[in-house]
């Protein structure tokens, strides 16, 4: 069981220092990619502050597909070069929006996001998808949450098959 007592009373940075070792732990402990990317969501919904929706979307056949998700149904096709997502695998750059409304193209699923960050997914130098974060409050996300999910994407990397999950 996931112990989240730790997380009390705890700084936002400290709450991510724990979200990477919760998803060690996960990583360690099992080997199925679906497994550990839902449970990757829900351990981002439980350590960092104030998101509406956390997931991930995986690049099949040229089109990003929704994969494990927290938050409100969302749409399940985004295409390259649209929306926050489809910039960020265009761009292969992380993509750290303050206000989604002055982003041209912004994609709104769940109409309670305000900011974004959206991480490419990248092995080997091949995209995979990505991972997107929404907020309900502006400016949300700052260089501390980017550097965090960096490392969060990085550990992924280190356990994930994208090759064959995306091919599921
Ligand atoms: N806002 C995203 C779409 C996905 S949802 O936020 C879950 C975008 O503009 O690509």
């Amino acid at each position: 069981m996931f112990d989240l007592k730790p997380l009390e009373n705890k700084s936002q940075e400290e709450k991510y220092k724990y979200m990477l070792f919760l998803m060690k732990g996960q990583l360690r402990g099992e080997e199925d990619a679906l497994a550990n990317l839902s449970n990757a969501t829900a351990i981002i919904k439980a350590c960092a502050e104030n998101l509406n929706w956390a997931g991930f979307y995986l690049l099949k056949d040229g089109v990003l597909v929704l994969g494990p998700f927290q938050g409100l149904p969302a749409c399940n096709r985004i295409q390259i070069g649209k929306g926050v997502c489809g910039t960020a695998v265009e761009t292969r750059e992380i993509q750290l929006v303050p206000d989604v409304h002055l982003f041209p193209g912004h994609i709104a699923c769940d109409g309670a996001s305000e900011s974004e960050l959206v991480l490419p997914l990248i092995k080997d130098d091949k995209v995979y998808g990505v991972l997107d974060l929404d907020s309900p409050i502006k400016e949300r996300f700052s260089q501390l949450d980017k550097e965090y999910f960096i490392k969060f994407i990085n550990l992924l990397n280190d356990y994930i098959d994208w090759e064959r999950l995306i091919k599921s």
